[in-house]
């Protein structure tokens, strides 16, 4: 069981998530558990304001330390163990080997920032690891948050129906999956590789890989390389 806690000024961004599917099922079944803390019930002000203009200039508005810091306090008080992430769009990458590895903690909270981030002083004194979901600027932590979280809980043991469908997706051999069929055998013209109704695994699982290798190749040169300088 992994317990994620999400820090957010919206939980309606994230909680419709968890409502339907496998992430539905993960948390029926015990395998996640998740929770909501919104930095606003620790704003000490009369309108519990929780953004405040940038220091030295600047467009936006910034979250202020003192909700948050009072916030992850009481947190850290309760699970000194917990692990905490900040989405920033500044940091490195979020990747597959980050979601496998993480799935191994017991309790993840995720800090969403909204505005225009967050004072760095939080982030310094907090984050145990920071990350990107990509090359872009998002209106909040809120997505980041979810994208991380749903790609760590699927590698949880018991989340997905079948583990085989992990062993052989995406990135788990620095490659992207090869491409899959399901029925008809031909629609509108287009057929399935016919070694593929054939049913000789092993001369599937080659042309698999093949697939594979030139999948990548062209549609993501940067890991093609990455593997060939690898080996
Ligand atoms: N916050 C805003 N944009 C982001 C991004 N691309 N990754 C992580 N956090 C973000």
């Amino acid at each position: 069981m992994i317990k994620f806690t999400f820090v957010t000024l919206f939980k309606d961004l994230i909680s419709p998530y968890f409502d339907d599917s496998i992430l539905k099922r993960a948390i029926q079944n015990e395998k996640i558990k998740i929770e909501f803390k919104n930095p606003r019930d620790y704003a000490k002000n009369k309108h519990n304001k929780v953004d405040d203009y940038q220091a030295g200039g600047g467009a936006g508005l910034l979250m202020y330390p003192q909700p948050l810091c009072d916030l992850l306090d009481e947190i850290k008080k309760n699970d000194p163990n917990a692990h905490f992430i900040f989405p920033i769009p500044s940091a490195k990458k979020f990747i597959q080997l980050d979601a496998k590895r993480l799935a191994k903690k017991e309790h993840i909270v995720f800090v969403s920032g909204r505005y225009e981030g967050i004072d760095e002083r939080v982030i310094e004194k907090y984050a145990d690891e920071v990350f990107s979901i990509g090359d872009y600027v998002l209106t909040g932590g809120e997505l980041p948050s979810l994208v991380m979280s749903d790609a760590i809980s699927r590698n949880i043991e018991g989340v997905l129906g079948n583990s085989d469908s992990l062993n052989e997706e995406s990135f788990e051999e620095g490659t992207l999956e090869a491409p899959s069929f399901t029925k008809p055998n031909i629609f509108r013209g287009s057929a399935i590789p016919s070694e593929f109704l054939k049913g000789n695994h092993a001369i599937i699982c080659t042309l698999k890989k093949e697939m594979s290798g030139l999948k990548t190749k062209y549609f993501r040169p940067d890991l093609f390389l990455r593997n060939v300088k690898g080996k």
